[in-house]
């Protein structure tokens, strides 16, 4: 269980969760040596390290660290060379439109960085000049989705500014060095991070030390399956020691007693002792430690909140011509001004009623009548998973006739238009849609590899009910009366 989130007066944090003067000194040391020998080359450090202008500098980092947020850094570093040469410049990217942005950003999700990196890119030319701010602070406050950790890594990493930075590596590692087993998301949790943070950031070469913390995290003190043996802070790490004693100490004496020693005696004798003061609000409790899971004991997550489940019906509308209809999102909101498949929130209704529900919307939404819309063929289930929603996608195929019926774009979308497969892969479009694609065209290979026996051909969704349309509408006809 992981504690309750409560406020933490520095008074019963114990000195195991912090840094001695001699511990500062050694782990930058062996961090850095280490981050030399075997840092990964990346397209914005080389950047960073050798551009002699400041504001070309910040830009490339600011446009790698939105899209390293939630993004892995082998996915971003294609997505990062094409947009840099295609806006070298803050002044370049104020120029673009959003819809260029957003083609360019296609596939790397949470698409409000993109809306952000052009919005701050038009700030800082029509309000600053041109300029970058010049600290974390002004960071913060001028750029749009700039927050505590980007804007620290732009400060550090482009700007020499000597400011810490706290990302979830740099929580586990520090959590795991530090023996840190509160709730990770606590804000007496958070606050504690940052103030360890800026504190073992090397004055010298602090956009270095960041990025070492970083890929620490990414590459070695891994949350799954870290790497111990190579690890080069392993005399640092509580959690270590704990994992190798198997078991929690009681005795704190010798870890006071260590504090002050020379930097050498200090790597001898790192945390022998680990157990903290009772009362310590950041130690992981006794009763918490588990000896299968050695350092993965640490970081500790509070209770995660549920995602929702979604589910709605994508229809792909085809006319014989191949081409497909899409609709564009609102301008505010989740997916903004993205294209997108005809959709159908399905999660007001019993499910015995969706099918119904899917034509009735057609009908009303799209104007796709009734004789049309019950030929839909189901395809498969699509799921995506967003920041806080498991969305189920429901896939259908219309074949229409050439240019009949006329399909109407319901007021909520800025537009509509029909697209071929290639206008639509290289438009501003989300994975989940090209996702959706990709299950429409496998089904359709598998149709055509494996040749339908008699009488097992894909029907209609309505047809198990009503064997021929003219049956349909007398049906409905019944119906309505
Ligand atoms: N994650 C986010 N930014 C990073 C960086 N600059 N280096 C390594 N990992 C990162």
């Amino acid at each position: 269980m992981v504690k309750a989130s409560k406020s933490v007066s520095p008074a019963v944090i114990g000195l195991l969760h912090k840094f001695s003067e001699p511990e500062v000194s050694l782990l930058r040391e062996k961090l850095l040596s280490h981050y030399d020998a075997n840092h990964r080359i990346l397209p914005w450090r080389s950047i960073a390290a050798t551009e002699d202008d400041r504001n070309k500098r910040a830009y490339a980092v600011w446009v790698s660290e939105m899209m390293l947020q939630q993004t892995q850094v082998a996915t971003v570093i294609s997505y990062f060379e094409k947009w840099i040469s295609k806006w070298p410049t803050v002044a370049d990217l104020s120029k673009a439109t959003l819809e260029e942005v957003n083609q360019v950003w296609a596939g790397l999700g949470y698409y409000s960085r993109a809306r952000r990196l052009h919005e701050g890119a038009v700030k800082v030319m029509d309000d600053l000049d041109g300029e970058f701010p010049s600290d974390r602070d002004s960071l913060v406050e001028q750029l749009p989705g700039v927050g505590r950790y980007t804007g620290s890594a732009i400060a550090s990493i482009a700007l020499g500014s000597c400011v810490g930075v706290v990302d979830g590596n740099v929580n586990r590692v520090m959590a795991r060095l530090r023996g840190i087993g509160a709730d990770i998301s606590a804000q007496a949790t958070v606050d504690h991070m940052w103030s360890l943070a800026d504190q073992l950031v090397d004055p010298e070469r602090p956009g270095d030390f960041n990025q070492a913390v970083m890929e620490l995290g990414a590459t070695v003190c891994t949350p799954k399956t870290p790497s111990c043996s190579t690890c080069p802070l392993q005399s640092l790490c509580v959690a270590y020691r704990r994992s190798q004693d198997g078991q929690q100490k009681t005795s704190i004496s010798s870890h006071f007693k260590m504090v002050g020693k020379s930097k050498d005696k200090v790597d001898e004798s790192l945390v022998k002792d680990i157990e903290c003061l009772p009362e310590c609000d950041l130690c992981l409790r006794k009763e918490d430690w588990d000896s299968s899971l050695g350092v993965q004991n640490y970081p500790r997550k509070g209770q995660k909140t549920q995602s929702r489940q979604e589910t709605s019906a994508v229809v792909i509308l085809q006319r014989p011509n191949g081409q497909m209809y899409f609709v564009q999102r609102p301008k505010t909101g989740l997916l903004a001004n993205l294209w997108e498949f005809p959709s159908i929130a399905l999660t007001s209704e019993e499910e015995s009623q969706w099918e119904e529900s899917i034509t009735q919307q057609l009908q009303e939404d799209f104007a796709v009548p009734q004789s049309y819309a019950c030929l839909r063929i189901f395809v498969s289930d699509v799921l995506h998973i967003f920041s806080h929603i498991r969305q189920t996608y429901k896939v259908y195929k219309l074949s229409l006739d050439d240019k009949k019926p006329e399909v109407i774009c319901p007021s909520k979308y800025q537009g509509s238009q029909w697209m071929t497969r290639e206008e639509f892969m290289s438009s501003a479009t989300s994975t989940a849609m090209k996702k959706i694609l990709k299950a429409v065209e496998s089904s359709e290979q598998k149709a055509k590899d494996k040749k339908p026996k008699r009488g097992k051909e894909e029907k209609p969704v309505d047809a198990k009910k009503q064997k021929t349309i003219s049956q349909f509408f007398n049906a409905s006809a019944k119906k309505q009366k």
